[in-house]
């Protein structure tokens, strides 16, 4: 481990140094003399006198140093059918002339600009733009559903919003701009304007006044420099999930963003200019800023944004089809699109029908790899196959197998050790450190490295409250896990309600606010099972009112909709069952984790602090009804 622990305990010891070095690799209108500024700590910022511009650092400068014909952006869409290639010089085109287009619709600098769209190349030409000319883009995942983005809308207040006339699914249709119609009216806040992509396969009504079609003002646009920002300028805000009912708008700057994600590329992923990237996620979540947008653009590399699934566009032969025919050297996915694969395709007989030679690496990330999904991926593709762990609010992998820096072996189920800059530590519930193969609650000690979130939008005291309180001087990351004796991480899930499913991060909080607000409803609880496609799908349990007669299979079908048409599709909520009462303490807490182990058959005994143990036994009939 000598290169990867002397990089590592430098970047702890000597940030300045370290991160300093790291800030080369990004052009600066003017050098930051300040590398870490302590000042406001335990608030930590990084290059606060530096003034640069991301756009510029991700387009601009690779056109100036000559790779203006060089593929930036590969767009690859099996549900359309649609594949196009955009060199670098072209992509700026884009993107200066949408920023232009942005500026003349009253958008500045500092404004924000929320984009709700499918995975199109325009999605990330918005998001481009919007960082071209200092207007904070917040980007809403395209499933889901109004309500959701009206939130969202709120408490971001948009000047402009852009969004699409639909998403596609595999084959069905989804129409997203009444979703958007939908969204505006239950908002509060209401933007200036909508630019609408129409797409053929659903042409959008538009509200004339409002709405624009955004090949209309593009044709008409004049392009925008790049406007120089400081380096702690936000440029996106982000909504995750945490254990309340409202998402956390995440707040990432300008500077330490792109240093943190150029140092990520040659040092963590091994890739470099002119090499092509495949992150297959989606630009709605953080994976997708980082690693579809960001990184590979500012890396020079080229980017793959697909618009399709793993399975079912056509087969499960998707994921090899695409990297063949385009080369791709990098693909990061997460772990639940593999088990898809390996669902429809046990042995693999289709990757022998591509031509992988410029397959080099698989990084899977957004839930815990299990050890069968890497074996089974391990031994066919005969690639590195990397777990990685990280979270919206870092931006980038918190640890991972540095494969430029020091590749090392593999342990099944251990995302390796922490990348430089993270000083990840266990501490047991009571606040002490603990030693290896000790289980305990995963802290990084501050400060976070750049390229981490800065704050939560709008609530200037609640990034402290949520993420630094619980442990002076560490930031609480949400997620238990312990070190082995060699000192790899192994994280082996939330400690709080957040769940993974499918890849996608939700809250258990949320789903139960809108099973609650039906109103048959007493009480209820939401929480997440095993799945072994998914990782975990939320299951609800609901207690009704008192004197409520109506048949139950009907309100439980009512609640698994009412969250479907609230949260949106990507909740995969399919069983609400309806009980007779929830297991409680004597204080009234739901007990949850005693709810989790009966469904996922593990033992677990009865706390001492149960207020009515027979609850449980009835649960047991529902959750586990096989025994
Ligand atoms: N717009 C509209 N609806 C969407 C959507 C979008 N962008 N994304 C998902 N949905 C819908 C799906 O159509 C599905 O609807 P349904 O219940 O009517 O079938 C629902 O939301 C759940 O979607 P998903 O969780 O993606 O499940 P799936 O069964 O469609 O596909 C996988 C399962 C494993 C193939 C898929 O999740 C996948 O490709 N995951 C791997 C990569 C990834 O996205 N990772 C995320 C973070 S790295
Ligand atoms: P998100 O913010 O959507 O990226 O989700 C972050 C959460 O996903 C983390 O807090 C973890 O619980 C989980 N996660 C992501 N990657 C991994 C991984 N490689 N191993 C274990 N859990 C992971």
């Amino acid at each position: 481990m000598g290169q990867y622990r002397d990089a590592w305990k430098r970047s702890i010891e000597s940030p300045n140094e370290f991160w300093g070095e790291a800030a080369a690799g990004v052009s600066w209108y003017h050098e930051p003399t300040v590398v870490l500024d302590d000042s406001q700590a335990p608030l930590y910022r990084w290059f606060s006198d530096g003034v640069m511009n991301t756009c510029y650092n991700a387009l601009d400068r690779h056109v100036e140093a000559g790779r203006g014909t060089q593929r930036a952006l590969i767009y690859d869409s099996p549900v359309t059918g649609v594949k196009r290639a955009y060199s670098y010089d072209e992509l700026l085109d884009e993107v200066s002339r949408f920023a232009g287009v942005l500026t003349s619709l009253g958008v500045k600098r500092g404004d924000r600009v929320v984009i709700y769209m499918p995975m199109i190349p325009q999605a990330l030409m918005a998001m481009l733009a919007c960082a071209r000319i200092g207007a904070v883009h917040s980007v809403v995942f395209g499933g889901f559903a109004a309500h959701e983005l009206a939130m969202r809308i709120d408490d971001a207040a948009p000047k402009i919003v852009v969004s699409a006339s639909c998403g596609i699914e595999v084959n069905r249709v989804i129409e997203y701009k009444p979703l958007l119609d939908a969204a505006l009216a239950e908002a509060t806040h209401q933007p200036d304007g909508c630019v609408i992509v129409q797409r053929p396969e659903a042409i959008a009504t538009m509200q004339p006044g409002r709405d624009h079609d955004w090949d209309e003002l593009i044709a008409a646009a004049s392009p925008e420099p790049c406007v120089p920002l400081a380096a702690t300028d936000p440029l996106y805000v982000l909504y995750t999930s945490g254990t309340t009912g409202r998402p956390k708008g995440v707040v990432r700057d300008n500077g330490g963003h792109a240093v943190a994600l150029t140092w990520s590329m040659p040092n963590i992923y091994d890739t470099a200019a002119g090499e092509v990237f495949w992150a297959a996620s989606d630009v709605g979540w953080v994976v997708g800023h980082s690693y579809i947008v960001y990184a590979p653009l500012l890396a020079g590399a080229t980017t793959l944004l697909y618009e399709g699934k793993p399975v079912g566009t056509p087969d499960a032969g998707a994921y090899w089809r695409v990297i063949a025919e385009w080369g791709v050297k990098t693909l990061f996915t997460a772990p639940t699109g593999f088990r898809a694969v390996k669902r429809e395709d046990p042995e693999g007989k289709l990757i022998k029908q591509y031509d992988l030679s410029k397959f080099r690496y698989l990084f899977l990330a957004g839930e815990r790899l299990d050890p069968e999904t890497y074996t089974w991926a391990s031994d066919r593709l005969k690639v590195p196959v990397i777990d990685h762990w990280w979270q919206t609010e870092t931006g980038w992998p918190v640890a991972a197998n540095l494969m430029g820096l020091e590749a090392m072996a593999v342990k099944p189920g251990s995302p390796t050790v922490p990348v430089p800059g993270f000083d990840v530590q266990i501490f047991s519930e009571s606040g002490e450190r603990v030693g290896p193969d000790n289980e305990g609650l995963i802290l990084i000690k501050l400060p976070l490295p750049p390229g981490c979130m800065v704050g939560v939008w709008g609530d200037d005291q609640k990034f402290a409250d949520t993420y630094l309180r619980h442990t002076p001087g560490y930031y609480l990351t949400g997620d238990g896990g312990h070190y082995d004796q060699d000192g790899y991480l192994f994280v082996m899930g939330r400690v709080d309600d957040v769940i993974n499913v499918a890849g996608h991060r939700l809250s258990t909080g949320e789903i139960e606010e809108i099973i609650a607000s039906h109103p048959d409803v007493a009480e209820c609880a939401v929480i997440g099972v095993a799945d072994t496609l998914k990782g975990q799908v939320p299951r609800g349990l609901a207690v009704l009112k008192n004197g409520v007669d109506r048949d139950h299979d009907t309100i439980a079908a009512e609640l698994v909709q009412k969250v479907r048409d609230q949260l949106g599709a990507v909740a995969s909520l399919r069983q609400v069952d309806i009980v007779g009462a929830l297991p409680k303490t004597r204080s009234g807490k739901v007990l949850r984790k005693s709810m989790r182990a009966i469904a996922d058959g593990v033992d677990m005994p009865v706390p001492s602090t149960i207020d009515n143990p027979a609850t449980l036994d009835a649960l047991r009939a529902v959750l586990r009804p096989e025994g």
